[in-house]
């Protein structure tokens, strides 16, 4: 896939700023003052299949630090992943793959400390579940202990055992599906997945059979819209989509690319905010302020 700047794209969403955020309890008005607490229940695993029954989408975004769950728990999100995407967007590597287990137990604890209501759910790191169940269930446990309300895990078919025991265990699982990015090497890059008509019976097959061991929805990545959309009609369990159209039970981003924290974002994502822009003007205001001794002013000084 050719991935464009996002300046080329035609989309509008500021627009949407203000607008209508279904939840499990109703709609609240996103952005709004007084918009922190949609609802103070707790998303929880069930409704998700409810939103999806009543035609609610799902609203996912990642987070990594207690400063912007609290932000996004906030502004109504549903879930709040817990991405290995970490990896490129907070610790500087250039993949998913060197992603610990450490650093995501850092991670969950901090953003399920800063989180009232969203779901949140944790990516198991590359390396801490491919051997198979019992290393899977480890590794989970350790994410549950520091507050994910579940665990999301790369792969088809193959994995489905994995997702039996951890929900056995009392663990829901989301699984991932189409592009995942810990087998970038195997996948031979950043390719959309499920073209052609066995590759999408495949993908079919492969989220029926998750779903079948318990999984409790099934993140696709890179798909063609019409692909998407007949996975979504033929999964017993809601879909969240990131690059795989508009037909998805929800859609999830990467925070930084839904907030625009960067100029170049991926081509299936769009910028909601300039939020990079802001950040860095406040910077420099800051540094201007403090060269020229405009800043502290009298206000900001403690008296003897
Ligand atoms: O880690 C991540 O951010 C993800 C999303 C792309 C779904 O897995």
């Amino acid at each position: 896939m050719t991935e464009t700047p996002s300046s080329s794209r035609s989309h509008s969403p500021q627009t949407s700023q203000g607008g209508q955020t279904s939840s499990p309890y109703g709609s609240v008005v996103a952005g709004a003052p007084g918009s922190g607490s949609p609802s103070p229940r707790k998303v929880r695993v069930h409704h998700l299949a409810q939103m999806r029954e009543r035609g609610d989408k799902i609203v996912m975004l990642t987070a990594y630090d207690a400063v912007t769950a609290r932000l996004l728990d906030a502004a109504g999100t549903d879930m709040l992943l817990v991405g290995d995407s970490i990896g490129n967007v907070s610790l500087g590597y250039d993949s998913t793959l060197p992603v610990t287990l450490e650093e995501m137990v850092v991670a969950t604890r901090s953003v399920a400390r800063a989180t009232s209501r969203a779901l949140v759910v944790t990516d198991l790191p590359f390396g801490t579940y491919e051997a198979g169940p019992a290393q899977a269930l480890d590794s989970a446990v350790r994410l549950v202990k520091v507050g994910a309300n579940a665990v999301k895990l790369e792969g088809g078919r193959a994995r489905a055992q994995t997702v039996r025991t951890l929900t056995d265990a009392g663990i829901p699982v989301v699984a991932h599906v189409g592009f995942t990015p810990q087998s970038v090497n195997a996948l031979g890059g950043f390719r959309v997945q499920g073209r052609g008509e066995e590759a999408a019976d495949r993908m079919v097959g492969d989220v029926q059979a998750l779903a079948e061991a318990g999984a409790v929805a099934v993140v696709l990545e890179m798909v063609p819209d019409p692909v998407a959309a007949r996975v979504t009609e033929l999964s017993p369990v809601p879909t969240i989509g990131i690059g795989a159209g508009g037909r998805c039970d929800g859609q999830v981003l990467v925070w930084s690319d839904m907030a625009g924290m960067t100029e170049w974002t991926p081509r299936f994502a769009a910028q909601f905010g300039q939020v990079g822009a802001a950040l860095r003007q406040a910077a420099e205001d800051f540094g201007q302020a403090v060269r020229s001794g405009s800043f502290p002013a009298p206000e900001h000084w403690f008296d003897s």
